[in-house]
């Protein structure tokens, strides 16, 4: 091994919410190190079609059809993923939503509607926790787990408009912390990523200290760092990929 490199030891992983721009750019990335991929989301239809490249160039990757706020239902694809793979090393907890139903961009908090914020927890709190029930059993098992979670700016610093997502992504960071704690000596690492501003393209962006938004593949290559074997004595770390806009806004032109 070359030590200074990322490493995986045929290593399998499952990466919820791999449909999205950070889930694909993650499998792909997963992919060409020589991870086998479990990549899971709402729809599989939709899934199929964007792994189809990579499946083309011979990688080993699965779509699944999963709703991660479905407790059972989770369970279920997790106990087939270990069916058809044989087991799990890695889970990346991608999947996530912060817009209401309806497309309601920013709403105060006391405006929204409690069944919309029921939803975004379900999914964005909930759905990180029953990933993380369904498989930390088997790699209790197995002595060997990386579980990296999806964090945000707005679980760090607060997103107005946006308090239920911010209060959920706080939780799931805190949440990462203590499951480092509780899995150490388990082999397992848990850790979270939190990335702040991410778009497709990337453009100017006055908000953060490098003055631009970030690329999904820079939020990928931080997740797939934490899922390595190299990435080994780092737990219950938040990594924020957001052009330093955790220093606080710009407030300087330096
Ligand atoms: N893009 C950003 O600027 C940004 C910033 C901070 C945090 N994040 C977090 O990063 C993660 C990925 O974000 P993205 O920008 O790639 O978003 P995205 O919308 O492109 O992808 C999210 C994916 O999650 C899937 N999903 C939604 N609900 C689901 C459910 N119930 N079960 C399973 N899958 C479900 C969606 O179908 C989608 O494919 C999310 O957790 C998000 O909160 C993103």
């Amino acid at each position: 091994m070359n030590e200074t490199t990322t490493s995986f030891d045929h290593r399998v992983a499952v990466v919820t919410g791999a449909a999205g721009n950070i889930g694909l750019a993650t499998c792909r990335m997963l992919c060409e190190a020589g991870v086998r991929v479990a990549a899971a989301d709402l729809d599989a239809g939709v899934l199929e079609d964007r792994i189809a490249p990579l499946r083309e160039r011979g990688f080993d990757i699965r779509a699944y059809a999963q709703d991660v706020s479905d407790r059972k239902a989770t369970e279920a694809v997790f106990g087939k993923i270990i069916g058809d793979f044989g087991k799990i090393d890695i889970l990346v907890n991608n999947a996530g939503v912060w817009v209401h139903r309806g497309g309601k961009g920013r709403q105060r908090f006391e405006e929204m509607d409690e069944a919309e914020i029921r939803r975004i927890v379900e999914i964005n709190l909930f759905g990180v926790m029953h990933c993380m029930r369904a498989v930390l059993p088997h790699m209790a098992e197995r002595g060997y787990g990386r579980i990296v979670n999806l964090g945000s700016i707005a679980g760090e610093v607060g997103l107005p408009g946006f308090s239920d997502y911010a209060a959920c992504k706080a939780a799931v960071i805190r949440f990462t912390q203590t499951l480092a704690m509780e899995n150490a000596k388990r082999g397992i690492t848990v850790n979270s990523v939190s990335p702040g501003m991410i778009l497709q393209k990337v453009v100017p962006h006055d908000g953060t200290w490098l003055g631009r938004t970030g690329a999904p593949e820079e939020v990928a290559r931080a997740i797939v760092f934490l899922a390595s074997d190299t990435a080994g004595y780092l737990t219950g770390v938040d990594v924020p990929v957001d052009g330093g806009r955790i220093l606080g806004p710009r407030s300087v032109d330096f």
